[in-house]
């Protein structure tokens, strides 16, 4: 395995309702400003202050838009446009945004994320999803077989990366003599023919400050895993568990270097959901009163969905019986949680809180000491690279992320004082792309 990293990377989940389903119920929680600039960049702009590699948005662009009731993850922030406000707002932190493959095309996506990297002087990242729902936006009887999406996701990355580096580094010589701009001879047709795509290229843009925008990938099936792995530069990931995180990572990085990839320079980032108090006694306080907004109508309705669960004629505090479970699940993530659920044999009423915090991603309750030690562990025990953090509710979650966790993992020096570089490629630590480097 390769040398582990002295630091940290840190991003987070920017979902301004709270990542604990229905925290946005709690008092001081900005819910009325939801979809609206001045409360997601008070939120990102405190995230740099703790110098933060970056805000993640996340995108889902289901037909159901209220998500049965869990308003969290509804797209209230289109990607695109929320950065670029952002990019305008800040200064140094990174910008992450989901776009689906399944729903665009590679030449529009390419121009977007670059633009956003321009405007932000080399701050962007795209989240590349492929979608599990949504086809009733687009025209599409029902949604393509995940194989089949992810065959297109590869082509799409293709064009896409063969679309940003489509210009030399130098091709920008703004030669007021001779009347030239950019030299023609370093701009190349990309000419790609697949199965999906066919684009001549080059891309009508310059090329990016930090090489190419930040590649991230969140699935962990094993098409998602063999895209990420070909792919991206941050993989984000649900892991409950310790020793399966610790797998999870080893198998991962050796898939990396199996395609010829440095596997240093592919982040492995796990979700983390925090729920700090100032004691340990006031963090399960805060976790309890987070579990008590919960509307357990719509949890137990979004477990039947969310898991093909058959709950009829249980309790809320009736054990789920095991043949319950299905045989097959539709996500990695989906998996996790069962298996997670099973395991401990939970009641109805445990699985929906435990749905509703992390929706499959570890939490951890406690002082922002207690979780730092538990990152710590993590990271020191080869389970990851960073973090992936989601603040629990908003703005007060947020808040204690920023200014109480961070704080501790900065005095045991696993995260850095201030930014070293200007952008998110240098924040993550990672080398120009080898395509970019071929042409220097
Ligand atoms: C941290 C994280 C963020 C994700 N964000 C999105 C998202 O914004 N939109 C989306 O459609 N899927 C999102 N996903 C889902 C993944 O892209 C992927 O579809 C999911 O993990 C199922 O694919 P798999 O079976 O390959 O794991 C996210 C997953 C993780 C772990």
């Amino acid at each position: 395995m390769d040398r582990r990293p002295e630091k940290m990377n840190l991003t987070t989940f920017m979902l301004p309702a709270g990542y604990h389903k229905d925290s946005w119920r709690l008092e001081g929680s900005r819910v009325e400003e939801l979809g609206f600039l001045d409360f997601v960049a008070d939120m990102t702009l405190l995230a740099e202050e703790a110098k933060l590699d970056a805000v993640f948005f996340g995108d889902i662009v289901t037909a159901d838009t209220l998500l049965r009731g869990d308003v969290k993850m509804n797209g209230l922030y289109e990607p695109i446009s929320v950065l670029s406000a952002l990019a305008a707002r800040t200064s140094r932190i990174g910008l992450i945004g989901t776009v689906s493959t399944t729903f665009s095309e590679p030449y529009n996506l390419a121009r977007q994320i670059l633009g956003v990297d321009h405007m932000s002087g080399g701050r962007a990242g795209w989240n590349i999803v492929t979608s599990s729902r949504g086809n009733q936006n687009f025209g599409l009887p029902e949604m393509p077989d995940p194989v089949d999406r992810y065959r297109r996701a590869q082509e799409y990355l293709e064009v896409v990366t063969k679309l940003w580096d489509s210009w030399e580094r130098d091709a920008v010589i703004a030669d007021r003599a001779t009347g030239r701009w950019a030299d023609a001879s370093k701009l190349h047709r990309i000419d790609h023919q697949g199965e999906f795509f066919t684009v001549q290229g080059p891309l009508n843009m310059r090329p990016s400050v930090q090489g190419r925008p930040i590649l991230v990938q969140a699935g962990s099936s094993g098409p998602g895993i063999d895209l990420g792995s070909s792919f991206a530069d941050c993989i984000y990931t649900a892991q409950p568990d310790l020793a399966r995180a610790q797998e999870y990572y080893r198998e991962y990085k050796e898939i990396v270097a199996s395609k010829g990839r440095n596997p240093a320079q592919v982040k492995i980032l796990p979700g983390l959901v925090p729920i700090i108090g100032d004691t340990h006694a006031e963090a399960e306080e805060l976790a309890e009163l987070l579990a008590s907004q919960i509307d357990m109508d719509y949890g137990r309705i979004q477990l039947e969905a969310d898991h093909k669960l058959d709950l009829t004629g249980l309790e809320l505090d009736d054990r789920v019986p095991a043949e319950r479970f299905p045989e097959k699940l539709a996500t990695s993530r989906s998996k996790i949680f069962m298996r997670k659920a099973l395991e401990e044999r939970m009641t109805i009423r445990e699985l929906i809180v435990e749905s509703a915090r992390g929706t499959g991603h570890g939490w951890f309750i406690g002082t922002a000491s207690e979780v730092a030690e538990h990152m710590i562990t993590w990271f020191n025990g080869a389970a990851c690279d960073g973090f992936n953090i989601n603040a629990p509710h908003m703005p007060g979650g947020m808040e204690t992320m920023c200014r109480k966790l961070v704080p501790e993992l900065q005095e045991r020096g696993y995260f850095r004082e201030d930014y070293e570089g200007t952008t998110l490629r240098e924040h993550l630590g990672l080398d120009q792309p080898a395509s970019v480097l071929e042409r220097v």
